[in-house]
């Protein structure tokens, strides 16, 4: 049995022109603007950002979008095209994380991180759309963060640049969302280029754009929503975070990124087993991105399926972040045609990606829905992705 579609990823972005109709109709007046940006994909680098490492994600065709309309008053009103929060009312002089619920925490978090820059917000009347599934590991919290952002960094004159805006973001995530996370999303979707990958230092967050064009090598990105949701404000996310910290000091390094794969069998004497594989896994990682980007520019697409093999290995036997239905949509995919597959993201449920020759694409549908029902897991939702623009302005 297929999986029902999911109207979060199936249905196509209103338009911009559509989205001010809409947000007409709610708040009596016409917005200044509509932005949007997209989710995304890692196709490789996990785990590696908060190390000070390197990340090799891509925005994707699926974005989130906000009109806004400036008010004259500190009054906020929040409002989904999704969702049944109704109405969501805040006021910009008690930003409050406690009390905000679902998808505001995200808007409201990018507000009180300007505010914390010292940039002045004004009251704000907002209408998101958004068509990045929710809880699948692209980043559909960033891409609203992102989109928000774009739109108050244009509206105030703050001229932020765009790895202020990085960070500002962050800080959104970090202290008022409560996710400890990096910087990896908030960049693809904020940075990325249609055609290309985001080669992303991490730790002075230069880039390359790096082109990947799987349908020009005869290959489609799958992506595999296992339905199995996750949030990084859970612990799993933390304790990763933690021992990567905890390695790092013990090794005498600032980051984990300082570890190179010739130092691992002297860290093997040094560190616990758990905090050795946990290290093992960033500092191999790291090895790997590097290697997919030059492949990627010596020999194309076509070239990286055992780092990406390599890299799932890693996440579920070093890192410990996957589950057996990850697992199992990236073992049904291989052994059905992909060329190579891992888990995406955070981990501990979400995404996986296949990079699947594009004549054996139906094959691979078919055959990891038959491995998910047949072990009794929900339907999984399968798409294809490609790399898309970051941020922008619509209108
Ligand atoms: C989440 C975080 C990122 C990154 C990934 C794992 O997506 O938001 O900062 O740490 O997990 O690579």
């Amino acid at each position: 049995m297929s999986a029902a579609p999911d109207p979060l990823t199936t249905q196509a972005p209103r338009s911009a022109a559509d989205l001010a109709a809409r947000f007409e109709r709610e708040f009596g007046r016409r917005p200044d603007g509509v932005w949007q940006a997209p989710g995304r994909v890692n196709l490789i680098g996990e785990h590696t950002d908060y190390n000070e490492g390197f990340v090799l994600p891509f925005a994707i065709d699926k974005t989130a979008r906000v009109a806004i309309g400036v008010r004259t008053d500190s009054a906020l009103r929040l409002l989904s095209t999704y969702g049944d929060q109704g109405l969501v009312r805040a006021d910009l002089g008690t930003l409050d994380a406690a009390s905000a619920k679902g998808w505001t925490k995200y808007p409201l978090g990018v507000m009180w991180a300007l505010q914390q820059r010292g940039v002045t917000v004004p009251g704000l009347d907002l209408l998101l759309d958004s068509n990045v599934p929710l809880g699948a590991g692209l980043s559909s919290s960033h891409a609203i963060e992102c989109a928000v952002i774009s739109a108050l960094n244009d509206l105030t004159g703050a001229g932020l640049e765009p790895e202020e805006m990085v960070l500002a973001t962050q800080r959104a995530e970090n202290d008022f969302v409560g996710a400890p996370t990096g910087i990896m999303d908030q960049s693809a979707s904020l940075r990325g280029s249609k055609g290309h990958a985001v080669f992303l230092d991490c730790r002075d967050q230069s880039v390359q754009l790096v082109p990947f064009d799987a349908d020009q090598s005869g290959l489609v990105m799958l992506v595999i929503d296992t339905k199995v949701s996750h949030s990084h404000a859970d612990g799993g996310y933390a304790s990763r975070r933690a021992s990567c910290e905890l390695g790092a000091e013990v090794l005498g390094v600032k980051a984990l990124r300082d570890v190179r794969v010739e130092d691992l069998e002297e860290a093997a004497g040094l560190l616990d087993e758990v905090t050795y594989r946990r290290v093992r896994h960033v500092v191999t990682e790291n090895a790997r991105v590097l290697q997919t980007v030059e492949l990627l520019a010596s020999e194309g697409p076509g070239s990286i399926g055992a780092l990406l093999d390599a890299s799932h290995a890693s996440m579920r036997d070093d890192f410990e972040i996957s589950c057996p239905e990850l697992d199992t949509a990236v073992a049904s995919s291989r052994a059905n045609g992909a060329i190579g597959a891992r888990m995406t993201g955070g981990g501990f449920g979400g995404a996986a990606i296949a990079l699947t020759p594009v004549e054996l694409e139906q094959q691979v549908r078919a055959a990891v829905e038959r491995a998910f029902a047949e072990a009794g897991y929900k339907a999984p939702d399968i798409f294809t992705v490609t790399p898309a623009a970051g941020a922008m302005r619509l209108s």
